[in-house]
């Protein structure tokens, strides 16, 4: 990708983050950019730019933020990188990416493109060790959920933070695309569980009266 077009692209989606918590924040995404190229460079796999621009514009319109007469984001998306002179399948793909690949979608791709695998990937190693601890409890409090609710660790509907570590950011290291994915979420794993098992220790130190 051009210097000028990832600049301009970093812009666009900076503009249109705002209203995010704090962990959707432009630094989330940069970092999953980082870390799909990173992947693509270790796997040798899949389009660059479509890589690049899936990541950057993987959260754009995620469907916890959007309201209700939001523009179609899809729709957004391909006219900006239009206007950037991008192919038009590469486009299609980046809006394919943008539009499966939340971890809590109900729609389901039907059949993954190497970009998505990898960008996939990115967005769920961000969800998961030190980094992905502190997006939850940030997520957690935005949303103004309790931290934990005793004797509710798996709450299915993730009312409290750590419920959602059991609902789903446990789940995350098996559903890895790739192999270098699965042995950074490996690491990342074992701290979110040193985590856990810190914070129930911690809770029942002294058994609480209620
Ligand atoms: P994405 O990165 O694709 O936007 P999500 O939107 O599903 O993924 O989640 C974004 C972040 O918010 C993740 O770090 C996730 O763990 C966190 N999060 C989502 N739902 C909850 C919840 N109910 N409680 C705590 N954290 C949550
Ligand atoms: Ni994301």
């Amino acid at each position: 990708m051009s210097t000028n077009n990832s600049e301009l692209a970093e812009r666009f989606v900076k503009e249109h983050l705002s209203g995010y918590d704090s962990g959707h924040d432009w630094w989330h995404i940069a970092r999953v950019r980082d870390m799909a190229v990173h992947i693509h460079e270790v796997e040798r796999k899949g389009n660059r730019t479509i890589i690049e621009f899936g990541a950057l514009m993987h959260d754009l319109g995620d469907s916890k933020f959007k309201k209700q007469d939001d523009p179609d984001t899809g729709e957004v998306i391909s006219e900006f990188l239009n206007s950037l002179g991008i192919d038009s399948l590469q486009i299609a793909e980046v809006v394919r990416i943008n539009r499966y690949i939340s971890f809590s979608s109900h729609e389901k791709i039907s059949k993954m493109s190497d970009e998505f695998m990898i960008v996939q990937d990115a967005d769920r190693l961000d969800a998961i060790g030190a980094i992905g601890i502190a997006r939850a409890f940030s997520y957690g409090g935005f949303r103004n959920n309790p931290i934990f609710i005793p004797d509710k660790i798996s709450s299915g509907a993730s009312r409290s933070t750590i419920g959602h570590f059991h609902d789903k950011l446990l789940k995350l290291k098996d559903m890895m695309n790739t192999q270098t994915g699965r042995v950074i979420a490996e690491g990342r794993h074992k701290i979110m569980e040193k985590f856990l098992e810190e914070f129930y220790e911690e809770w029942n130190y002294i058994q609480l009266k209620v």
